[in-house]
């Protein structure tokens, strides 16, 4: 798989996984992401940057390197325009977790208006990790906006946070869920302020969050940024780029949307918006690594 392009299914069919995620459950990783499998839309006449929403597709592999799709976990519906899946509004950065309390397959997802402006927080649940999911409701996380999301389970206190842009995205919060994982405590911990930072992928390492997140470019490229912290309820601190290879400035042309773990290696997912043809968006996996100080390096690589 040559980092940076689009990828190819076990049917030799255009993999439809963006803003997503890639996450093992039992002995298979699932992919989750954007399916933008449509023609950017044409307004007045001119090459919108944005595809109808179609659904939250789920892919399968035994290795991360063949990946069979299994359908859409989540999908758009046709009806009603104020319903946040409708195929007209925004669903993006779809993220799932396994909730060990319920035994349920739980997705946090952006929710939004075509213009960007409910800036909501989706949630939806399954029995069975492909789904189909059940759409649960869209709100704004404590009455306050949400963009660009992940879901994350914070191992220092044993609770899942939604991670999100908010502020118009001056502010990252961390959002505490309950133990569920379906609905907000009230809990809420400004992460970095006035930053103005988008696309949160966070990984615990040696006692600390790390978080590596994008300016706010639309879907054009800028640089990586991480920060650290040991308490979540802290906020954290902006420490660098942590990119290195050819066009490190701009996230070798990419954007995060996810860190996971393969065999004891952490692994950033990046997308590479095409924003006029969005449905040949690329992608790259990308190793980490962490020094005795605690640094974090993102290591270009041609191939994943
Ligand atoms: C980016 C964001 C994407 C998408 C895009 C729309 O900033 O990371 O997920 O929302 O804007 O322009």
């Amino acid at each position: 798989m040559k980092n940076g392009t689009c990828w190819l299914d076990d049917q030799g069919k255009l993999i439809q996984a963006h803003g997503g995620m890639i996450i093992k459950f039992g002995d298979l990783y699932y992919w989750y992401g954007e399916n933008k499998d449509g023609p950017n839309c044409i307004i007045n006449g001119e090459t919108s940057r944005r595809v109808d929403v179609i659904g939250v597709s789920c892919y399968t592999s035994h290795d991360l390197h063949t990946w069979h799709y299994e359908g859409l976990a989540l999908k758009a519906t046709k009806d009603d325009p104020n319903f946040p899946l409708h195929f007209s509004r925004v669903l993006e950065r779809p993220k799932v977790l396994f909730c060990e309390k319920t035994g349920k397959y739980v997705m946090w997802f952006h929710a939004d208006s075509a213009n960007y402006q409910a800036a909501q927080a989706g949630c939806a649940i399954a029995d069975d990790p492909k789904g189909p999911f059940t759409f649960l409701h869209a709100k704004c996380p404590n009455g306050r906006d949400c963009r660009d999301m992940t879901f994350y389970f914070s191992p220092e206190d044993g609770k899942a946070y939604i991670i999100h842009s908010g502020d118009r995205n001056k502010t990252m919060y961390a959002s505490q869920l309950n133990d569920e994982y379906t609905d907000f405590t009230g809990v809420c911990y400004p992460m970095m302020q006035d930053q103005t930072r988008e696309a949160p992928a966070l990984i615990y390492h040696n006692g600390l969050h790390y978080c590596v997140t994008s300016g706010c470019t639309g879907w054009d490229p800028n640089s990586a940024l991480y920060s650290v912290t040991p308490h979540l309820s802290n906020g954290m601190k902006l420490i660098d780029n942590p990119c290195e290879g050819p066009n490190y400035r701009r996230t070798f042309e990419g954007q995060s949307t996810y860190i996971f773990e393969a065999e004891g290696q952490a692994y950033l997912m990046l997308d590479h918006w095409k924003r006029y043809d969005l449905m040949h968006s690329g992608y790259s996996i990308l190793p980490i690594t962490f020094n005795d100080e605690g640094i974090m390096t993102v290591h270009w690589r041609d191939e994943f």
